[in-house]
């Protein structure tokens, strides 16, 4: 690899967006694909990037190839891990920033409607890429990108520079930056809320495109436009699956950090299958979210407890309330049901999952969400005026 715009690298990328061009529902506007070329995907990759489920590190100065085939494939490539610690071989990694996979960078930027002209803010810097892409098309002084890892906010400040587009990159906490007369706010983080201020610095009729996630499932993209209220309201949109925000996480993630020595939970059972709202069913676990916005659950596959072949395990976010319902490997219902705290917590799920199928089984793009300037969210099925229940 000698030149970062040599013909290798140029012939992979050609390959990328003809397979773009297919896969996606529309092929790339004429002002993309001229962002595509001018702000090549690899110039934004570190030369180390972490593949595949494994998380397995790969160093391009190693395997260049391996490398180069990563930047021009439409899967999102891992560019940081645990925060910027790396716990080595054997380690727990997890991964902080990626450069999001380009099928879903051009769908999210075709979405946001740009014409020329508007004010840009993107929320997730990450590698810059995708400010890069931005920037090429409206010029670097009308777009705004903000990255809370001050690292990666230095890397994809010198990267950009390296290829000769500039916008301005901030370093802070996207969810608390201070705007006003926005057109456009696009996250490529994923929020459980949006914040407050991304309402408030909207100019009328702007846009709030951002990946969407609840505790219970990861899912969906929202668009949210500027009424004259001062609200922010719209849809949900299919895919998507983003790391959350920073200030947004929540450090749960198994049984064992909910569950105390000493607590007596109470016994019962249900007819409602543990797989039926923890399982495959994608449109099932959105509307659950929206109902449920501060329940998560988690699998314990064979547990040491005599007659259990799997247990599902749902708590609150503040770890107060759970529930475990135990299913075991025989057909179907009775399902043994235990619940500790304030909350009756599978009482809820079952109602949530019964208004669900009562509503006939909405999928994620059957619902929206209006956000007012306070930060107060209303989901709702269909249309605004039909909120969706809460929980909790
Ligand atoms: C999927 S990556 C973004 C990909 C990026 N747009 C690109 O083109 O490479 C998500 C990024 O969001 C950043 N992030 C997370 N929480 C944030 C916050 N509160 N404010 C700003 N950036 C945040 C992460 O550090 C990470 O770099």
């Amino acid at each position: 690899m000698t030149s970062s715009r040599g013909a290798t690298e140029r012939a992979a990328a050609r390959g990328l967006l003809s397979r773009l061009n297919t896969t996606l529902p529309q092929p790339l506007a004429a002002e993309w694909q001229a962002a595509f070329h001018g702000v090549p995907r690899h110039a934004f990759l570190p030369d180390v990037v972490w593949l595949g489920d494994g998380l397995t590190p790969c160093d391009r100065r190693e395997t260049p190839g391996v490398w180069l085939r990563a930047a021009y494939d439409d899967a999102p490539v891992v560019t940081q891990v645990n925060d910027g610690d790396d716990p080595g071989p054997g380690g727990d990694r997890w991964p902080s920033c990626s450069a999001s996979a380009p099928g879903i960078v051009f769908r999210m930027l075709a979405m946001l409607d740009l014409e020329g002209g508007e004010r840009v803010m993107e929320v997730g810097t990450g590698t810059g890429w995708n400010a890069g892409l931005l920037a090429h098309r409206l010029g670097g002084s009308l777009v705004t990108t903000v990255e809370v890892d001050a690292d990666l906010a230095a890397r994809a400040r010198a990267s950009l520079a390296s290829i000769g587009v500039h916008p301005h990159v901030v370093t802070g906490d996207g969810g608390l930056v201070e705007a006003s007369g926005l057109d456009r706010i696009v996250a490529t983080c994923s929020v459980r809320r949006v914040p407050r201020r991304w309402v408030t610095g909207l100019a009328p009729g702007g846009v709030i495109l951002t990946p969407w996630e609840s505790p219970w499932l990861c899912y969906g993209l929202l668009r949210l436009t500027a009424r004259a209220d001062g609200c922010a309201s719209g849809r949900f949109h299919p895919h998507a699956a983003f790391m959350l925000m920073r200030g947004q996480r929540t450090s749960l993630r198994v049984f064992r950090d909910v569950v105390r020595d000493g607590q007596t939970p109470a016994g019962s059972t249900t007819p409602l299958s543990p797989w039926e709202v923890a399982g495959e069913d994608w449109a099932a676990g959105f509307s659950l979210g929206l109902q449920l916005p501060d329940v998560w659950w988690a699998w314990h596959h064979g547990p040491d407890v005599a007659g259990v072949r799997s247990r599902l395990w749902v708590a609150t976010t503040d770890a107060t309330s759970w529930a475990a319902v135990d299913d075991d490997g025989t057909a179907g219902a009775p399902f043994t049901v235990w619940q500790h705290g304030p909350r009756r917590l599978w009482r809820e799920v079952e109602a949530a999952y019964h208004w669900w199928t009562g509503a006939g089984r909405p999928g994620p793009s059957d619902f929206g969400m209006t956000v007012t300037p306070e930060g107060r969210h209303t989901p709702w099925l269909r249309q605004p005026g039909h909120p969706v229940p809460r929980h909790g």
